[in-house]
């Protein structure tokens, strides 16, 4: 086994975005590429001499590969050992536990979370630090500082590992342990959460489907829920997981989970349905005739979480991201809670879990977690909601309606325009920018605008300060419109534009959201002109 130095030169582009660095795949396989980046990321952090990390991904294409790539580099550079998952798979929540637990010194997460996989799609590598969670910003811009000056790499020239067995063996002079993805992270939601109960919920006859996507989760799922918990066989679809989610996008959402959704809405509903995205981190939750948008959801997890016996000492605190819904402060206020807003994107939120500032957090993009782990957890917030259902004992449509009646409906839709070309995405926000200040007192369609600004981040734990991260426009009557552009996005620019309306109740709590939100829709296209700018008249995705 040889340690080779290799020559390279900086590859334009490896700047990390809202969750690590995505490309596509072939960009990923092209000469030097994985290992230019992940030269950046031991340069960035001090180099691997002596340390642990933890590797793993979602199982698409191309992860089997990069996991033998990033072996060998991390072998070459003097790391003491990495703990791979079997078949270099692990979800992004089992990682981040597995980081944690084992006192690791971090780890790379191989994955481009929702976004489909294969030769032709996306692929994406991830860093992060001890604390288990994303990379915060200041080491993310270190990385891509490191692109920019990388002249060359360090590679062990060997055999592929057999990832296949669990156990140890050496890699040079670096131990490899390839440990079983799923056992330690079911063990973490066992100690979370009343197995018994849930058992007992679904031996009294309720029935649940948990679509995996074809992703990551399935293996996780089929162990908690069928093995562990005695849910009915055949309560996880799309179970095995495909290095090209079997030809989908793995995205947990109604246009990605239609089959789902249309499941939910039928006469064979089942009293309870779910679904997670590539990486296992995103979920959606859905009851019989009913979806439940990932704001409400937050809420909900915020009023009910003391009911199961990991959080039954109360929270310390909520955190949302800044376009995620103000249904979730409705719940903080009434409980007495700090609500944290911070930029879209989980790293915002470590800073606060580690500091005890916040036990629950979450995104209008179907992420929800909590402080058992650093990042976004999917099976944990299904887990969440089955506890929380079996204490309560009710639909999960009467639960919502009561929660409405309790604290008032936040009507909530996102608009996505995708690959718009990226100098009039950023022309469009520009114009927008500049005239923000002339909008508060203006009425239209959606109301009076009462505030309207881009929102910045001032972390409260490191004082740090993120620009930038939105523009909002705020209405009298609770109305708000958020423009901003996506930074996971892989063409062009994805124009975000997130919608919501408060209706206090008792009356209009079940109007059809693309209803109580037309007024808005109406205004968003009105302040920033969204056709004239992007020459697009709809948008591509609507959640
Ligand atoms: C998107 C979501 C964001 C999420 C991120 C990673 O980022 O909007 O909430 O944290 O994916 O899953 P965006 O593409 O909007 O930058
Ligand atoms: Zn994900």
């Amino acid at each position: 086994m040889e340690r080779i130095r290799v020559e390279t030169a900086p590859i334009e582009g490896q700047k990390p975005g809202t969750s690590g660095l995505r490309k596509k795949t072939e960009v990923f396989m092209g000469e030097h590429y994985l290992e230019n980046f992940v030269q950046a990321i031991w340069n960035a952090i001090g180099g691997v001499a002596g340390k642990t990390l933890v590797l793993g991904g979602d199982g698409r294409y191309f992860n089997d590969r990069a996991a033998q790539v990033i072996l060998r580099m991390a072998a070459a550079s003097g790391a003491a050992k990495v703990i791979v998952g079997r078949d270099a798979i692990l979800s992004t929540p089992a990682a981040s536990h597995l980081i944690r637990t084992r006192q690791t010194d971090g780890g790379i997460i191989l994955s481009a979370s929702h976004n489909p996989g294969g030769r032709d799609e996306d692929f994406g590598v991830k860093f992060n630090a001890a604390n288990g969670g994303p990379a915060p910003e200041d080491l993310t811009d270190r990385i891509f500082a490191e692109t920019e000056r990388v002249a060359f790499y360090d590679i062990l020239s060997s055999h592929d590992v057999d990832l296949s067995v669990e156990g140890e063996v050496a890699l040079g002079d670096m131990r490899v342990e390839v440990v079983d993805p799923v056992a330690d992270y079911a063990s973490l939601m066992e100690a979370l959460f009343d197995f018994d109960a849930i058992r007992a919920l679904f031996n009294s006859g309720f029935t649940m489907r948990f679509d995996a996507m074809h992703a990551v989760t399935g293996p996780y799922a089929t162990e908690i829920l069928e093995n562990r918990l005695g849910a009915a066989k055949g309560t996880v679809l799309n179970g095995t997981p495909s290095p090209d989610f079997g030809g989908g996008h793995p995205d947990p959402n109604p246009i990605w989970a239609k089959p789902l959704v249309d499941l939910v809405m039928s006469s064979d509903a089942p009293d309870f349905a779910a679904a997670s995205d590539g990486d296992g981190d995103r979920n959606m939750i859905l009851g019989r005739g009913l979806y439940v948008t990932p704001s409400d959801s937050l809420a909900v997890l915020a009023a009910n979480a003391h009911l199961t016996p990991g959080y039954s000492g109360g929270l310390k605190g909520v955190a949302r991201s800044m376009p995620t819904s103000g249904a979730v402060d409705r719940v903080a206020e009434a409980m007495g809670l700090t609500c944290f807003e911070t930029p879209t994107g989980w790293k915002f939120f470590g800073n606060l879990l580690d500091a005890g500032k916040a036990t629950l957090c979450g995104e209008e993009s179907a992420g929800t977690g909590s402080d058992h782990v650093r990042e976004k957890d999917g099976l944990w917030a299904v887990l969440l909601w089955l506890n929380i259902l079996a204490v309560k004992s009710g639909s999960v449509k009467e639960l919502m309606l009561d929660h409405w009646r309790r604290y008032g409906r936040n009507y909530y839709s996102r608009h996505d325009y995708e690959a718009v070309d990226a100098g009039r995405a950023s022309d469009m926000l520009d114009a927008l920018r500049g005239g923000l200040g002339d909008l508060p007192g203006r009425a239209f369609a959606a109301g009076v605008v009462s505030v309207a600004d881009e929102f910045a981040y001032d972390d409260p734990v490191d004082g740090s300060r993120s620009e930038r991260q939105g523009l909002r426009i705020a209405f009298e009557n609770g109305s708000r419109i958020v423009y901003r552009l996506s930074g996971t996005g892989t063409v062009g620019a994805t124009l975000r534009v997130y919608l919501e309306t408060y209706s206090p109740g008792p009356d209009g709590l079940e109007e059809a959201p693309e209803e109580a939100l037309a007024a808005v829709i109406a205004s968003a296209e009105e302040i920033a002109g969204i056709s004239e700018h992007t020459g697009r008249d709809a948008p591509d995705v609507t959640t």
